[in-house]
């Protein structure tokens, strides 16, 4: 589904966020990127989004090259990813409804066929009675779904997120996951850029690192580090049950 292929991206100051990136990630998989803050995640998931360019290198994403994509048809390519950010992004002055209707009503929905597919994604996130709610009356946690519904109202074969429980605490970035994890046994492809590494190994899924804008080369004695990490977490896992 996604492709990554020696991408370097330099910006004009000088600032190389990317050097030489490669990975992949296959269709139905959910793969989290994770790495300290200035690791280049979020410049991973603007040039999938064609946000930004690469300087060099190639981004593929589902059988697309992104290179090739005029700018007049980004619009059209960006259609079929959703994407979740860590400040929603929402607009305040619009009912819940509004919102998610926002991506339908830019391509041109009809009506009728917009209120069935919002309040469709209104269920999934599991806020189907607060459709009429402006979003500063719901809590962080819902908003965020708000932001999640309004990604997948399109019912985009990939989903990225950016650091998407940032703002959230534990039980209420539990929640996200698991929304997530729900669209990914339906088939939809999932990139979340996360640095909650306790979290993502609750869900465990595949994890690729990067450090200084490549995938970081994991030491042998890191792994075995993380290994006993991992071990001693299990531990308190099933001392709390
Ligand atoms: N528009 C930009 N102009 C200049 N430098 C940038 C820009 N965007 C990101 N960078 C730099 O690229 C590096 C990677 O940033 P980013 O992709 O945001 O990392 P992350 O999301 O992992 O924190 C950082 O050093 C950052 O300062
Ligand atoms: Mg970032």
């Amino acid at each position: 589904m996604i492709r990554i292929e020696n991408v370097v991206k330099r910006f004009p100051g000088g600032q190389e966020a990317l050097s030489g990136l490669n990975l992949s990630v296959d269709k139905g998989e959910m793969v989290f990127v994770t790495g300290h803050s200035g690791a280049g995640k979020s410049t991973l998931l603007r040039l999938i989004a064609l946000i930004e360019r690469p300087t060099s290198g190639q981004v593929i994403v589902d059988g697309q090259n992104t290179g090739r994509v005029s700018r007049r048809r980004i619009p059209a390519y960006r259609r079929q990813i959703g994407m979740v950010f860590q400040d929603h992004k929402l607009l305040y002055d619009r009912p819940v409804f509004d919102n998610v209707a926002l991506p339908l009503i830019i391509s041109g929905a009809q009506h009728r066929d917009a209120a069935r597919k919002v309040r469709a994604a209104l269920d999934q996130v599991g806020l189907l009675k607060k459709e009429k709610q402006k979003p500063e009356t719901l809590s962080s946690g819902e908003q965020q779904r708000v932001g999640i519904a309004r990604a997948i109202v399109s019912k985009p074969k990939l989903l990225i997120a950016d650091e998407p429980t940032g703002n959230l605490d534990p039980d209420l970035s539990l929640e996200v996951m698991r929304i997530f994890r729900r669209f990914n046994e339906v088939g939809v492809t999932l990139l979340i850029a996360s640095h909650d590494i306790a979290l993502i190994d609750q869900l465990g899924c595949r994890r690729i690192a990067l450090e200084n804008g490549t995938v970081q080369v994991e030491e042998e004695e890191d792994v075995v580090a993380e290994y006993a990490e991992r071990l001693e977490h299990k531990g308190q896992q099933e001392s709390w049950r």
